[in-house]
């Protein structure tokens, strides 16, 4: 059946592992000349490799080394032979493009009907995709995944949000894919349409494309009355389906490892660390055609564990933050999902937020807007949300309560910063 999890244990996992490493690092250097000069610059051939522990002596690739060879220069096959290209916006300078042979789309539909299939969902299940179809992987990624698994696919994509919930409500859809904060949206407009959320069709959602916190979930769930569940990739490992939390245990979130070999490296220093020590994550692909990647920074922090759900493939703990998102705060690190954490425990409180950054004088100064969730608010709210802060997180954080609805609402990923330094 379509998304069924390969019944392997962890010695044959690994096994596999090593065979299709081999063949991705050969295929890079013969192919990739950008691997070529890597592999040379860092004195290994892929002939080193004899563990999947000799990983560890092969050069990582970044974002800016993508950028370096844009648009196709990371490409492993001519160009003819790309059926499809996706490209991740970025927020400065070119957008990173990635592709895909026939072969990876049937491997990405596959790794994401699992993912479906994990999340709870079934063939014959209507599947409401509001994932951005696009550049973004996001919307075509869940379609082809759901597609595969034999459910009813409605590429809705993001946007339009009365019309979200209105095909909600007609089609009666069981699973919807869409990221967390634009679900918060969605709920907001069925409240603003006189209709409570967990009466509808609605059992499971797989959230991702952002952080998200487990206060988050319990929120959501409570609101909704669905079962909430993670799923993260990135467009430069392949897009969603890298890793899915399961619906019965919701415990952080299964690598598809027989796809994406993931280490944890300590930043700073770039070693690799044990399982179970928090640090950035890196995949490299191990059955990707047109665009190999070999140990890809993801700039994305958590930390390996073992497998539960599905016992062979360790799982990621949820993804608390981008290296590239710590705001340091006079000399204090946060992340917006910290800030989450503590919205999320004042009631009165709804969880749309922006993280505001200046420098009025030399020092740097924190400020988190957040709505109330009723025009007529106890005026004492945001004193409540800059103690615990202060008291939980360590720094010190102007709070500006705003009236319901005055955040911009984001269809796609939310931004939690705002840099205004
Ligand atoms: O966001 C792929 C995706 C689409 C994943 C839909 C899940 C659902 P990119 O646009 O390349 O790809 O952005 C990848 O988004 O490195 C993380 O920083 C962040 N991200 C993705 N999923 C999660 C998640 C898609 N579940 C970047 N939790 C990644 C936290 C996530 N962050």
């Amino acid at each position: 059946m379509a998304g069924e999890v390969p019944d392997l244990d962890r010695a044959a996992l690994e096994a596999l592992q090593l065979e299709r490493l081999r063949d991705t690092l050969r295929r890079a250097q013969a192919h990739v000349p950008y691997y070529r000069r890597a592999f040379e610059d860092a004195g290994v051939t892929p002939d080193d490799l004899h563990t999947l522990a000799d990983l560890a002596r092969f050069p990582f690739t970044t974002k800016a080394d993508l950028r370096d060879n844009y648009p196709f220069g990371m490409f492993a096959v001519p160009r003819g032979q790309v059926a499809r290209v996706h490209a991740s916006s970025g927020t400065t300078g070119k957008p990173t493009v990635v592709g895909y042979t026939a072969e990876d789309i049937d491997t990405w539909a596959e790794v994401m009907a699992r993912s479906i299939r994990a999340a709870g969902g079934r063939p014959g299940d209507l599947v409401h995709v509001a994932y951005g179809y696009g550049l973004f992987t996001g919307g075509l990624g869940a379609h082809y995944g759901a597609e595969r698994l034999g459910c009813t696919v409605v590429p809705v994509s993001g946007g339009m949000t009365e019309r979200q919930v209105q095909l909600i409500l007609d089609f009666a859809p069981r699973v919807i894919m869409v990221t967390p904060s634009y679900f918060l949206a969605i709920l907001d407009e069925m409240e603003a349409q006189g209709v409570d959320p967990r009466t509808t069709s609605l059992e499971v959602g797989i959230f991702g494309a952002e952080p998200w916190t487990d206060e988050m979930r319990r929120a959501v769930e409570a609101r909704s009355g669905i079962r909430a569940v993670d799923i993260y990739g990135l467009s430069e490992v392949m897009g969603p389906g890298v890793s899915q939390e399961a619906w019965e245990t919701q415990d952080g979130l299964h690598v598809w490892e027989d796809h994406f070999l993931p280490e944890v490296i300590d930043p700073v220093t770039l070693e690799v660390l044990p399982d179970g020590e928090e640090g950035e994550l890196v995949f490299t692909s191990l059955t990707k055609q047109a665009m190999p990647v070999i140990r890809y920074r993801t700039r994305d922090l958590t930390r390996l564990l073992p497998g539960t759900a599905f016992p062979a493939f360790r799982r990621m703990q949820k993804v608390t933050g981008r290296t590239d998102d710590m705001m340091i705060v006079r000399g204090v690190n946060v992340f917006p999902s910290q800030v989450e954490e503590q919205i999320l425990a004042v009631e009165g409180l709804t969880p749309h937020y922006v993280c505001v950054l200046t420098r009025p004088g030399n020092l740097d100064e924190l400020t988190v807007q957040v709505e109330a969730a009723a025009p007529l608010h106890d005026a004492a709210l945001g004193d409540v949300l800059a103690r615990r802060i202060k008291d939980r997180i360590g720094v010190t954080a102007r709070v500006e309560v705003l009236a319901p609805h005055a955040l911009e609402r984001s269809l796609g990923k939310a931004r939690r910063i705002r840099d205004e330094r």
